[in-house]
C-alpha cells in the first residue's frame, strides 16, 4: 500500500489534481493481489476559498471533498506560505504519508514541499521544470524551490526536462509524463460544449474575445492596467469582449479608480467556472490572457492567444501552439494583426493526449518500489 497526500491550494491546481485522483481510482480498480494499491487523502490548503475560485471546480470536475482543509486564506506571500507550512506540518506528522504530490507553482505548492523535505517525506511535483527565467514572478520562485527539493519531477514537455537537467537535477528523478491539464480538458469537452454560456451572453462563435488578467505585473501597476483597459475598450468597439474578473483585478481597478466601460459589448463578469471557461476558449476568435493554463488550453483548441507578459514558462505554446507574447504598449496593433490572421493556428504538442495522469500514477508506483 502506497499512502499519499495530494495538495490543492488555488484555482489552477484543481484541474491538475482532478485527473490524478481519477487515475488513482482506476489504478486501484485494476490492481490484482500483490500489486501496489494507492491510498490517497486530499488536502486543500484554502489559499483560494471563494465559491467561484474554489468550490465550483470541485463540483464541476467531480473532485471529492477534501479530507483536510487547512483554511489558510489570503495574506502576503510570507504570511500565506508560513500559514500553509505551520498548518501542514502536523498533518504530515499525524498521517505519515509515503509521498506528497504537489501540482503547479502556487504558494501552497512550495510551502508543502518545504515542510516535506525537512520531515524526510518524498515529494512528487506535477508540472515540474517550467521556467520563465523571470524571478520577479512569485511563481518562478515557487517553481525553482519546489523542483530543487522534490524527489520525483513529473514534466509536461521536453523543454521542462532540459531546464531541470541544466539545473543539475539527476535524470533518474525526471519523468516526462505530458500535460495533465489536457486530461481534464479532454474529459470535460462534451460538458464544456453544452455549457450554455455563449447563448446566455448572446455570443456568436469566432466573433468575440475572451480575456482573463490577474498577474501582479499587469494589474498591480496603475499605468499598465490603465493602458490594458484602454486597449480592451477599443477592442470592444469592434467585437464583444468577455472578461470574467479575478478578485485581485477587481480590487486593483477599484483602488486605482479605473472604471471599465461596461457597455453592451464589454462584458465584465464574476469569475466563471471550468466548463464555461473551456467553452469560451474554444469558441473565441481571440484569447487575451496572462494565465498559464489559458495559454495551454488555447493551444489545444488552436485558438489564437495573445499573452500579456514579457515571457512565458510554457514556450511550447509559442513554438508549436497558437500563443504569442504581447505588451500593454502594443496591445492594439497585436490584436489587429491577430484578427487579420487565421482563425486556427499551430499544432497540439506531443503528450497532450489525455493520458498524463495515468503515466503519473505509474511513475509514483514505480518510484515507490525503487526508493
Ligand atoms: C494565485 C497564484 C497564481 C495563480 C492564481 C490563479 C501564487 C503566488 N499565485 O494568485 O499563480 O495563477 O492564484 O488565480 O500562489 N481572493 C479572493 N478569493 C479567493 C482568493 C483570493 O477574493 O478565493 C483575493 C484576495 O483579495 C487576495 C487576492 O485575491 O488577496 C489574490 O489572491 P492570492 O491567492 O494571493 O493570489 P492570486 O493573485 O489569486
Amino acid at each position: 500500500m502506497l499512502k499519499i497526500l495530494i495538495i490543492a491550494g488555488a484555482r489552477p491546481n484543481f484541474m491538475k489534481v482532478a485527473p490524478v485522483i481519477k487515475a488513482i481510482t482506476a489504478h486501484n480498480a485494476r490492481c490484482r493481489e500483490g500489486d501496489v494499491r494507492v491510498n490517497f487523502s486530499l488536502v486543500h490548503t484554502g489559499q483560494h476559498y471563494d465559491q467561484k475560485m474554489s468550490d465550483i471546480f470541485f463540483q464541476e470536475l467531480g473532485i471529492p471533498a477534501p479530507d483536510i482543509n487547512l483554511g489558510v486564506g489570503s495574506g502576503s506571500h510570507a504570511v500565506q506560505t508560513a500559514n500553509v507550512m505551520t498548518k501542514f506540518e502536523p498533518v504530515c506528522l499525524e498521517q505519515k504519508p509515503g509521498w506528497v504530490v504537489v501540482v503547479g507553482d502556487v504558494n501552497s505548492t512550495m510551502a508543502c514541499t518545504l515542510v516535506c523535505s525537512k520531515l524526510g517525506i518524498k515529494v512528487a511535483h506535477v508540472e515540474a521544470g517550467l521556467r520563465s527565467f523571470d524571478r520577479t514572478m512569485p511563481e518562478e520562485i515557487n517553481r525553482i524551490v519546489t523542483d530543487s527539493l522534490a524527489d520525483l519531477l513529473l514534466t509536461p514537455s521536453s523543454d521542462a526536462d532540459e531546464n531541470l537537467k541544466r539545473e543539475g537535477i539527476p535524470e533518474s528523478k525526471i519523468r516526462l509524463v505530458g500535460n495533465v491539464m489536457i486530461d481534464t480538458l479532454a474529459a470535460n469537452l462534451q460538458k464544456a460544449r453544452s455549457s450554455g454560456i455563449l447563448k446566455k451572453l448572446g455570443l456568436q462563435k469566432k466573433a468575440f474575445a475572451y480575456v482573463t488578467l490577474h498577474r501582479p505585473s499587469n494589474v498591480d501597476d496603475p499605468a499598465n492596467l490603465n493602458s490594458i483597459m484602454s486597449g480592451l475598450n477599443r477592442l470592444a468597439d469592434h467585437m464583444p469582449v468577455v472578461f470574467p474578473m479575478h478578485p485581485r483585478t477587481h480590487k486593483m481597478l477599484a483602488q486605482f479608480g479605473i472604471s471599465p466601460v461596461a457597455n453592451g459589448t464589454m462584458k465584465i463578469l464574476e469569475p466563471v467556472g471550468y466548463h464555461d471557461s473551456i467553452c469560451l476558449t474554444e469558441s473565441a476568435r481571440l484569447v487575451l490572457t496572462d494565465s498559464g493554463g489559458l495559454q495551454e488550453e488555447s493551444t489545444y483548441f488552436r485558438t489564437p492567444c495573445l499573452t500579456l507578459r514579457p515571457n512565458t514558462e510554457r514556450p511550447i505554446t509559442i513554438t508549436l501552439g497558437s500563443n504569442r507574447l504581447t505588451h500593454p504598449d502594443r496591445l492594439s496593433s497585436d490584436i489587429q494583426e491577430t484578427l487579420n490572421g487565421k482563425e486556427e493556428l499551430g499544432q497540439v504538442p506531443p503528450l497532450w493526449d489525455g493520458k498524463a495522469s495515468e503515466r503519473i500514477v505509474q511513475a509514483l508506483v514505480e518510484h515507490n518500489h525503487v526508493s
